[in-house]
């Protein structure tokens, strides 16, 4: 196993999986022998997590800017990716991420309509080459993720945040942005149907998982 920790994260709509998913992830690895580092964005640590509840904050008497969010994104990414991400993969642990800079090209570029072009360059200034080793996607209609995060919402409380109140269009339009990042970027990223029951997407992350940790040994 090569000495630098990798970096794999997890990507999707609102109420694909993703969280149910990454802990799994993180156990395969684990299970195997790593060090495994859990995360998220935006987040991952005190000061980005602040930036998060700014983020997400649905409060309606400001409404937030496009830029102001597109900005306040890299913000507590740079933040996480020098006090967390960066030290850990430093010292060989493995980083599982929920959401990195696909979520960026998908909410704020094809939800908000920022260009791409814009979204890149602050990537490439916060990011200095940095990209995930694998990104696993998961992919399911919009009506079908939105009744599972209503599943949740009834089961384990909690309000709505800024980005779950948005409207259909927006979902259709972030789906669409990830999609078109997944076959601009096949060696990196694989789409894993999430319309399936956990049993299924589980084997196929778990096989997906296994050939890198072979590649890369
Ligand atoms: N394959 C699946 N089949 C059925 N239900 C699932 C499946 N995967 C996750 N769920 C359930 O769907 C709900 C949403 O899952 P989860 O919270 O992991 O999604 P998420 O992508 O992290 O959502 P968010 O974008 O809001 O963070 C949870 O109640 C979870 O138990
Ligand atoms: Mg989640």
């Amino acid at each position: 196993m090569s000495s630098r920790g990798r970096f794999i994260t997890l990507e999707g709509g609102e109420g694909v999986g993703k969280s149910t998913n990454l802990a799994w992830v993180a156990e395969h690895l684990e299970a195997r022998g790593l060090e495994v580092v859990r995360t998220r964005e935006p987040g991952g640590t005190p000061r980005a997590e602040a930036i998060r509840g700014l983020l997400l904050d649905p409060a309606t008497d400001e409404p937030l800017d496009d830029d102001a969010e597109l900005l306040l994104v890299f913000a507590a990414r740079a933040q996480h990716l020098a006090r967390l991400v960066r030290p850990a993969l430093a010292r060989g642990a493995w980083v599982v991420c929920d959401r990195f800079t696909d979520a960026t090209f998908a909410y704020q570029g094809g939800g908000r309509g920022i260009a791409a072009g814009r979204i890149a360059e602050l990537e490439a200034f916060v990011q200095q080459g940095l990209q995930p080793d694998l990104t696993l996607l998961l992919d399911m209609p919009m009506e079908a993720a939105q009744r599972r995060l209503a599943g949740r919402l009834d089961r384990d409380g909690g309000e709505r945040d800024r980005f779950e109140r948005e409207r259909a269009e927006f979902f259709e339009a972030v789906r669409r942005a990830y999609l078109a990042r997944a076959a601009a970027a096949p060696e990196r990223m694989l789409v894993v149907d999430a319309d399936r029951p956990l049993a299924a997407v589980r084997a196929e992350l778990g096989v997906a998982l296994d050939r890198r940790l072979e590649a890369w040994r």
